[in-house]
């Protein structure tokens, strides 16, 4: 690992070790002694170019565990409201010696972009672009799915709602089946699914009940507005009716099943209070596990960039 952009083309060995390493990190944060010299001297700037509460708060958890230096730098009081383009922001902090870009932008392709912009040694860590990518999301998702249940095999997950505008369903997707689960479906009005989704190996379900019935992992999302146009904008009170997770609705699913969601939560609208707040929901154990699992992230990708520039060298 070098850059940690998006799940596609990564093995299912490899994202083995990234939950492996975070269990042994998750093991730790919950032992008295929470830090590790791994990332001693090194600089990681979190650039958010779109809001964020639970990824950038813990990337910027996980580095300090690393004892690595960690720069937030606040976007909207930068000089890119000056005018400043990106790759002029993006150059003048790597002069500043950074070796770690972790990323959130609002455009699709933005870190692959300046992945392939920045000069080598500067690691990118993917922490959501548009509609694209959001793996280190998918990543933590896995770690929780696998403390929850113990394993993939033979699972039947089901992610419900707003799949079109989603970069978090993509990765999770991707993630699920290459950890070998035994069925992913995606439950949605077809206006909220993506052209060509049937390509993507999942079942297509349009009533909540039979999508959810006898799942072990209910995955609510919520409705990316902020991506939305106003034809597409589905009235909230209609979508809460037919697909909010309802006490009742979640009786269709396992009686072991998990809820799942990667928030903000929405509630009333995705999801009921009492489900989301309910003992089936683990809804803030993954908040928490986000924290192992970027430590497990960052530290393989700068080893695996330091083992780089060795070979360079
Ligand atoms: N899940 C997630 O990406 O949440 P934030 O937007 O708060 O980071």
């Amino acid at each position: 690992l070098k850059h940690f952009l998006s799940i596609n083309g990564l093995s299912r060995a490899l994202l083995t070790e990234i939950l492996d390493t975070a269990e042994s990190f998750a093991n730790m944060g919950e032992q008295a002694v929470k830090k590790v010299p791994l990332l001693r001297g090194k600089t990681i700037v979190n650039l958010f170019f779109e809001n964020s509460t639970r990824t950038r708060a813990t990337f910027e958890l996980a580095a300090k565990r690393l004892s690595a230096d960690v720069l937030n730098l606040d976007i909207k009081t930068s000089s890119a409201a000056k005018g400043e383009t990106l790759m002029d922001t993006l150059q003048n902090i790597e002069a500043m010696h950074a070796d770690m870009f972790v990323v959130r932008h609002a455009d699709s392709g933005a870190a692959h972009f300046i992945a392939s912009q920045v000069t080598p040694r500067v690691a990118i860590i993917n922490a959501g672009d548009g509609r694209h990518a959001h793996p280190t999301q998918a990543m933590l998702d896995m770690f929780t799915i696998r403390r929850h249940k113990g394993g993939f095999e033979g699972l039947k997950v089901a992610i419900v709602g707003d799949i079109l505008h989603s970069r978090v369903a993509r990765s999770q997707i991707r993630a699920l089946h290459t950890l070998g689960v035994e069925e992913v479906r995606l439950v949605a009005p077809k206006t909220l699914l993506p052209i060509g989704v049937e390509d993507l190996g999942v079942k297509l379900f349009t009533r909540m009940e039979e999508g959810i019935r006898d799942v072990d992992v209910v995955i609510m999302l919520r409705l990316q507005k902020e991506r939305m146009s106003g034809a597409l904008l589905p009235s909230e009170s209609e979508f809460y009716r037919l697909y909010g997770l309802t006490t009742e609705k979640l009786a269709y699913a396992h009686p072991e099943a998990i809820v799942m969601h990667p928030g903000p939560i929405n509630r009333g609208v995705e999801i009921e209070s009492a489900v989301a707040d309910g003992s089936r929901s683990v809804i803030l154990q993954q908040v928490g596990y986000g924290i192992a699992t970027r430590m497990a992230v960052m530290s393989m990708a700068m080893s695996g960039q330091m083992q780089e520039r060795a070979q360079i060298q």
